[in-house]
Order: structure tokens, then C-alpha cells, then sequence
């Protein structure tokens, strides 16, 4: 099993105070994060625009977080080099944002940084099938993307257990992540469904004490059987 335990915690600065970011993020890196997951919204694949490269090679000098980027745009191609450049550790793309995603893969590889495909939840887990050899981290959307606050998709869950057979058959060390509505109910529903990654939006920024958020989240985690 490549499975690993306690999942990793990756806060997400869209739930954060746009106006103090860089202590937003000095504040979960405190707290205990494990990554800081940041989400780029273009207005055209999700209806919703939040910020871009410029914010995170910003942000960049100002923490020693694995900054975890999850592009939400088409065509996502053209800006690959720029958010790598940025510093991001790891770039999300979604399978829906176009049919080249094996070259998108590809490329983010050879810029040095780690690919992950993210995967809405109307898309099947068998889309992502072909590029498995690819890929570090499977995000699985658990709300359709382009707002924080939703509600957790439990439909999803079968569609972890389901990538966490594929990624185990690879051979392959695979993080599978889990994107929306995370709160220590459905941190615990994710995990024993065989994510070992979670992303949290309001359920870290939304709370008074970030680090007992944190904390909570890791706790509520079950092991995957
Ligand atoms: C949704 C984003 C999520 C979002 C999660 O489109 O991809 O990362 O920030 O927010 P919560 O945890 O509040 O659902
Ligand atoms: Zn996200």
C-alpha cells in the first residue's frame, strides 16, 4: 500500500482575508499545514475569478509551504510556465479543461514541478485512466468547483475508493486529494474511502483557531481498509 496516514492537510487561501494574505499563510504554516493549496479561477471553466500567478510568486519568499496550485482554467496550456515560475510545488489541472491532457502532464513534469489531475464530479474516475503514470496527486472534486463554503458531494466517495484501486495498481506512489466541503464528518468519510489528502477552505479559515482546526481535521481521519 502507497497509501499514506495521517492525510496530509492543505488549507486553501480562497476561504482566507484577501486583505492580510501573506499572514494568512504564515498563520497556517504555524498551525501545523502541511501544504497551502491555491486555487486559480478564470471565469471561463468555473464561474467564479479569484487571482493568479502574480499573488503566488508573491507569496512565494514568504513561506516554506508546498504551495499546491490548483488551476481551474481553460485553456490552461499558455500559463503552465508562469506558475512555475510563480513557485508552485504542484500544479492541478482538470481533465475536462481540454483534450491534451497527457501533453499538459507532460509539460508541467518538465518544468520541474509535480503534476496532478483534478477531476469534476460528473467525471467518471476512469477518465483519468491514461495518464496515471503521470501524475503525483489525483484531486477529487467533492462540490463542483469555483466556490468555497459547499456542501460535500458523498456520491463522490465511491469514485475514491475507485482511484485508490487504480493508483494502487500502478505501483506508483499517488496521493489522492480531496477537494470541497472537507470538515472533520466528511474528513473522516474521505479517508476511509482512501484519500490521503484534504483539502480545507472554510473548515481552517473559517474557524477562530486555525491550529485546533488543523489538529481536528488529522484526528477525525480514519484508515483507509
Ligand atoms: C473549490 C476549490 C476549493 C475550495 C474549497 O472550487 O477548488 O479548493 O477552496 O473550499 P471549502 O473547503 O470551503 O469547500
Ligand atoms: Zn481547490
Amino acid at each position: 500500500m502507497s497509501i499514506h496516514f495521517p492525510p496530509l492537510i492543505a488549507p486553501s487561501v480562497l476561504s482566507a482575508d484577501f486583505s492580510r494574505m501573506a499572514e494568512e499563510v504564515a498563520a497556517v504554516e504555524r498551525a501545523g499545514a502541511d501544504w497551502l493549496h491555491l486555487d486559480v479561477m478564470d471565469g471561463h471553466f468555473v464561474p467564479n475569478l479569484s487571482f493568479g500567478a502574480q499573488l503566488i510568486k508573491a507569496l512565494r519568499p514568504q513561506s516554506g509551504l508546498v504551495f499546491d496550485v490548483h488551476l481551474m482554467m481553460a485553456p490552461v496550456d499558455p500559463y503552465l510556465e508562469m506558475f512555475a515560475q510563480a513557485g508552485a510545488d504542484h500544479i492541478h489541472v482538470h481533465i475536462e479543461a481540454g483534450p491534451h491532457t497527457h501533453r499538459t502532464l507532460q509539460h508541467i513534469r518538465a518544468l520541474g514541478v509535480k503534476p496532478g489531475v483534478a477531476l469534476c464530479p460528473a467525471t467518471p474516475a476512469q477518465a483519468v485512466e491514461e495518464v496515471l503514470d503521470l501524475v503525483d496527486v489525483i484531486l477529487v472534486m467533492t462540490v463542483n468547483p469555483g466556490f468555497g463554503g459547499q456542501k460535500f458531494l458523498t456520491s463522490q466517495l465511491d469514485k475514491i475508493r475507485t482511484l485508490r484501486r487504480m493508483a494502487e495498481a500502478t505501483g506508483r506512489d499517488i496521493r489522492i486529494g480531496v477537494d470541497g466541503g472537507v470538515d472533520v464528518r466528511t474528513a473522516a468519510l474521505a479517508t476511509e474511502a482512501g484519500a490521503d489528502m484534504l483539502v480545507a477552505g472554510t473548515s481552517v479559515y473559517g474557524q477562530p483557531d486555525y491550529e485546533r482546526a488543523i489538529a481536528g481535521l488529522r484526528g477525525a481521519a480514519r484508515q483507509a481498509v
